[in-house]
């Protein structure tokens, strides 16, 4: 497989690569000994390396990063978290941030965070502030992050009052996707990696929803080209995005949450881990279609042709649901809520969207509705 590269091309600050391929561990070491990324940090011989992994993917796949960064003369040493959300915690980045400060790891020192989601949140946050800011290289193995978060900086961790509400905008110094690390995923990541890669393809365009139409059955049967190429497709979309508006301030980047509003709410009343994220937010897409068919002149064939591909990608719809005055006060506790109205990124079609503040009456309706045709 050829390795493709896509830069994330900034204004205010260094761009950078995603290598997507495979087999890209084994060579990493020796690809940042001759990279921008290296020449940016002034790389000396004997550098720091600090590898975070947690409990499911150090097994896997820490030896053969350790060597190919000892390889290539990095000093390594690394750090394996307990595989889940709950590592994205304060305690855990301060005992990160003391092991780093008892072996004295230096500001030229880099992070590298190989694992899925939870990894690149904590390990990039952690790497953001220590010493005010050390640079990272994310590694995703799964493909949520491979799609989406690994990719655009932002980094967090939880408090008991919500997810991801402590945290910085902060952009690695590179990506690698080696897509042969999908091979240990389990199914339920798939679909949540599924549901970022439908997300990007609705947001994005014509040519991206369409190939994804085309694709689905390949992607589902995991057939490597298919899966390479849409998380190709997915970070040139997410590269795009990010280099409009990186820090999520001019309302285009909130495009990425599209499904997100009432997916977290989803997550929050069923309680986290009863559906996975992807599940959670395919629903939320299909929601927020429905509300775009109301409000923003969506027209019933994208509607349907949503449900088709999601369908098509193994999330069905949802048959659950909460009382629907509980699913609206989980919405308005999201923090894309501001000064009380609740914000949707609402499809208008493939490719068109719309920011839009949804009153409190409207939502319980369409809630409301949901409930009724589940019925
Ligand atoms: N995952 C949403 C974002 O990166 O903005």
């Amino acid at each position: 497989m050829p390795i493709t590269k896509v830069v994330v091309n900034l204004v205010d600050e260094p761009s950078y690569e995603v290598r997507i391929g495979k087999s890209l561990l084994e060579g990493l070491g020796a690809h940042l000994q001759k990279s921008n990324a290296n020449q940016q940090a002034n790389q000396q011989a004997n550098q720091q390396a600090l590898i975070i992994s947690d409990s499911n993917v150090a097994p896997l796949y820490l030896s053969v990063l350790k060597q190919s960064l000892a390889a290539a003369k990095y000093r390594v040493v690394d750090i394996v978290l307990p595989a889940g959300e709950a590592s994205k915690s304060i305690d855990c980045a301060t005992e990160i941030w003391e092991a780093m400060a008892n072996t004295k790891f230096p500001r030229d020192g880099k992070v590298f965070a190989l694992g899925g989601g939870v990894v690149g949140d904590i390990a990039g946050f952690v790497a953001s502030t220590y010493m005010r800011g050390v640079g990272v290289i994310q590694i995703p193995t799964s493909l949520l992050s491979m799609v989406d978060s690994s990719v655009g900086g932002k980094t967090g961790i939880n408090l008991g009052a919500g997810k991801n509400l402590v945290g910085t905008f902060t952009q690695p110094l590179h990506v690698c996707a080696s897509v042969d690390t999908l091979e240990t995923l389990p199914d339920k990541e798939w679909v949540c990696g599924f549901a970022e890669i439908a997300k990007s393809a609705v947001i994005d365009s014509d040519e991206f929803f369409f190939w994804l139409v085309d694709s689905a059955s390949s992607l589902v049967n995991r057939d490597e080209a298919a899966v390479a190429e849409a998380v190709t497709r997915s970070v040139v979309f997410k590269a795009n995005v990010v280099a409009r508006d990186t820090k999520e301030g001019k309302g285009i980047r909130e495009c990425l949450n599209y499904g997100h509003t009432f997916g977290h709410a989803i997550e929050l009343c069923a309680g986290y881990g009863t559906f996975s994220h992807g599940q959670a937010v395919a629903e939320g897409m299909r929601f927020a279609a429905r509300l775009g068919a109301a409000l923003v002149g969506t027209s019933p064939d994208f509607v349907q042709a949503q449900d088709e591909l999601l369908d098509a990608l193994g999330l069905e719809t949802l048959t659950w649901t909460a009382a629907p005055e509980e699913l609206l006060a989980a919405m308005q506790g999201d923090k894309k809520v501001r000064q009380g109205a609740m914000r949707f990124v609402l499809p208008r079609d493939v490719g068109s969207w719309e920011l839009v503040e949804v009153d409190t009456e409207t939502v319980l309706e369409h809630l409301q509705a949901r409930e009724k045709s589940l019925t």
